[in-house]
């Protein structure tokens, strides 16, 4: 049974649309963990557009799943990695203008970075997942850099016109069959809804699937009633005694 890995991210955008406090991704972490949550993702991007350092210290001192950091395969990220002590890092391409990853990381053209960067981590006790595309020579490459993980791309497979959609499953799941053959565990991400991700969770041997829009929109749709209720509520009987300027 495939377990589940809930992406934060999305959380961090409200916040970082206000520059303000709220809503605040630490505390939404222990919450998806009450909600079943098997780890908590994060993406500290280079450009710091939703998630913050201080989100990644307190997330550590307080997820008591598991906690995985996304991040590009930067010095600096390998740095603060290192220091943070996360349960895993992903590894994840990264370009400023995208709006979210757009593809996965190539890893056979960049095999002797990698390789020193994930030797660094690895040794340190981090394992190292590599956020791939369901393709041989990427998971060979995988292989020879030594990774623990990879995680299988599974974009083009949400995106992909139902028609096409059996054969985006077929590559996925002929992929994990061909990383495990090789000695790597698998997970898988991005992209994954309420509507396609279970012939993705039926994959024989994939471990983890992590998925964070689709579970933040429905946050949205499931939480709004009440929390207009609340503000109505509020709105429409006001406490009389002050708030302010008591002390
Ligand atoms: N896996 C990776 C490597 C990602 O970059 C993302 C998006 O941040 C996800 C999984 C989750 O994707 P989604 O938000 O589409 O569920």
């Amino acid at each position: 049974m495939a377990s589940l890995g809930v992406n934060i991210d999305h959380i961090a955008n409200v916040r970082q649309a206000r520059r303000t406090v709220e809503p605040d991704p630490v505390p939404m972490a222990l919450l998806a963990e009450l909600g079943g949550a098997d780890g908590i993702t994060v993406h500290l991007r280079e450009d710091r557009r939703h998630i913050q350092d201080r989100d990644v210290d307190l997330l550590r001192q307080t997820v008591r799943s598991r906690l995985n950091l996304e991040m590009a395969a930067t010095e600096d990220m390998v740095l603060i990695a290192l220091r943070v002590q996360p349960d895993m890092v992903t590894l994840v391409p990264e370009r400023r203008e995208e709006v979210t990853t757009e593809g996965g990381l190539d890893v056979s053209s960049q095999r002797v970075d990698l390789t020193s960067k994930i030797n660094r981590l690895q040794d340190a006790g981090i394992p190292v997942s590599l956020f791939v595309d369901p393709e041989r020579g990427q998971l060979e490459a995988c292989r020879d850099c030594r990774a623990r993980w990879v995680e299988l791309h599974t974009g083009p497979y949400a995106e992909a016109k139902w028609t096409d959609q059996p054969s985006e499953l077929a590559r996925l799941t002929e992929a994990t069959a061909l990383a495990r053959a090789m000695g790597l565990r698998v997970n898988a991400g991005h992209g994954l809804t309420y509507q396609n991700v279970e012939p993705v969770a039926a994959i024989e041997g994939m471990e983890e699937l992590n998925i964070g829009h689709t579970i933040v929109a429905r946050a949205v749709a499931v939480g709004l009633q009440q929390a207009v209720r609340e503000m109505k509520a509020l709105v429409q009987n006001p406490r009389r005694d002050p708030l302010f300027g008591s002390y």
